[in-house]
């Protein structure tokens, strides 16, 4: 592809979210750092500008692609970068937060693999964790991004020929996505295909957000039998319309015990394969050998007070014979990369991946990231939280 560096057409000014202050906490009154509450007019105009990114020079990395980005989804993560580093950090100056990114190639470095992109395709991924460290986010109007973490959009869901929307792609191709398609390739179904998969019995804790919306699709695309937990009746319908059997945590508490008379009455034969955590119960893990298989795996992506550091190292490290659960346990972290982005690319077009769930079906514009970042925040999400960035 020819470079296009610095592109003719672009606008001397582009629109970002960039972050001045530090302290977030998800409350009207405590407002995302350096922007008014939600609530107040202002909150509107605390959009800033910056000039657009040119793509690399030939002399410098030439495989970055520039990007006029449509779509942006929102992620736990950011919030987690937007508490613990502060804007005023030498190298993420007044930050631009958001990993996921949908959005047109305007331009690209010369060794770009021309078979591969060309100007005005549209394309999806999620950014490395050290643009965003970098302050380099997805929520501005242009993007410049590594080529290797984007992926070319199929023009239609699989074999249904229906056409894809941004809104409905950027949180499969983002963080959501590929997380889900790591914790389906941490399984290691040999041979990670439909014949490995069928019939094998999967539970997804926490089915109805962005990440076990999309796992469950995969999960039932791939022919395994898949039992989703939710606690609301919106949880309820999507965990269905993704193909999963809802257990709603709520109506059977504490959900552990269900899980033993559903799964562990009948000794190890209805027992659960895979137990995928997306929602971070750690009691799930204690008492999986009530209704996971022997030989079954508890792959967790889930960091915080009941999971994270040390729980991880008490579950993978600790015998048995001192008082370790005898299961295996996987603690993931996602790094977006290639392989895992085309891989959702790959599913879309086979049609194992069905729908990009969109939270509410409600597209968030770029005035309202405050009230999106508390939608996320509030842990309800059904779905992606999805924000229209620009056209
Ligand atoms: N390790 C990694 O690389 C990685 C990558 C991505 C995400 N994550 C982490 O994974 C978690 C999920 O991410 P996400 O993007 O899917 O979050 P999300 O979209 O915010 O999840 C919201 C959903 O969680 C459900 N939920 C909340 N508590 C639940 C519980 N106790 N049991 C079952 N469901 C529950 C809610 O359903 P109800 O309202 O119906 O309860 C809601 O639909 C987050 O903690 C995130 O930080 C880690």
């Amino acid at each position: 592809m020819e470079s296009t560096s610095p592109t003719p057409n672009l606008p001397a000014k582009m629109r970002a979210w960039t972050l001045t202050s530090f302290g977030l906490t998800l409350s009207p009154s405590h407002p995302l750092p350096g922007v008014a509450p939600s609530s107040s007019p202002s909150a509107t105009s605390s959009t800033t500008t910056q000039p657009p990114p040119t793509p690399t020079t030939p002399t410098t990395t030439g495989t970055n692609l520039l990007l006029r980005i449509t779509h942006a989804s929102l992620n736990p993560v950011d919030l987690h970068i937007l508490r613990l580093f502060p804007p005023w950090l030498p190298f993420r100056r007044n930050p631009t937060p958001g990993f996921d990114f949908c959005g047109r190639v305007v331009a690209a470095g010369p060794a770009v693999n021309t078979a591969e992109f060309q100007l005005g395709d549209v394309v999806a991924g999620a950014l490395s964790a050290s643009d965003v460290f970098h302050g380099k986010g997805s929520l501005a109007e242009f993007l410049v991004v590594e080529s290797s973490l984007v992926c070319k959009v199929p023009d239609v869901w699989g074999a249904r020929g229906k056409e894809i929307k941004g809104e409905e792609t950027v949180g499969l191709f983002g963080i959501a996505g590929q997380t889900a398609i790591l914790m389906v390739q941490t399984a290691g179904v040999p041979p990670d295909t439909e014949e490995g998969w069928k019939g094998k019995r999967c539970l997804v804790n926490g089915a109805s957000g962005g990440v076990g919306s999309i796992l469950v699709q995969i999960l039932k695309g791939k022919g395994a039998q898949v039992w989703g937990t939710t606690g609301s009746a919106e949880g309820e319908e999507l965990v269905k319309k993704c193909g999963g059997t809802v257990i709603n945590y709520k109506t059977y508490s504490p959900v552990t015990e269900f899980l033993q008379r559903v799964f562990g009455a009948e000794g190890d034969e209805k027992k659960l394969d895979f137990i995928f955590d997306c929602a971070g119960d750690e009691s799930i893990f204690t008492n999986s050998p009530g209704y996971l298989k022997g030989q079954g795996k508890f792959i967790s992506i889930v960091g915080g007070p009941s999971q994270g550091i040390v729980p991880y190292v008490l579950h993978k490290l600790r015998p048995t014979w001192l008082g370790g659960t005898p299961r295996e346990f996987e603690l993931l972290l996602l790094l977006p990369s290639k392989k895992t982005v085309r891989e959702v690319g790959k599913l879309i077009k086979e049609g194992v991946i069905e729908r990009g769930v969109v939270d509410g079906d409600k597209v968030w514009e770029m005035e309202e990231l405050v009230e999106a970042y508390e939608r996320l925040g509030s842990g309800r999400a059904k779905g992606k939280v999805v924000v229209r960035v620009g056209k």
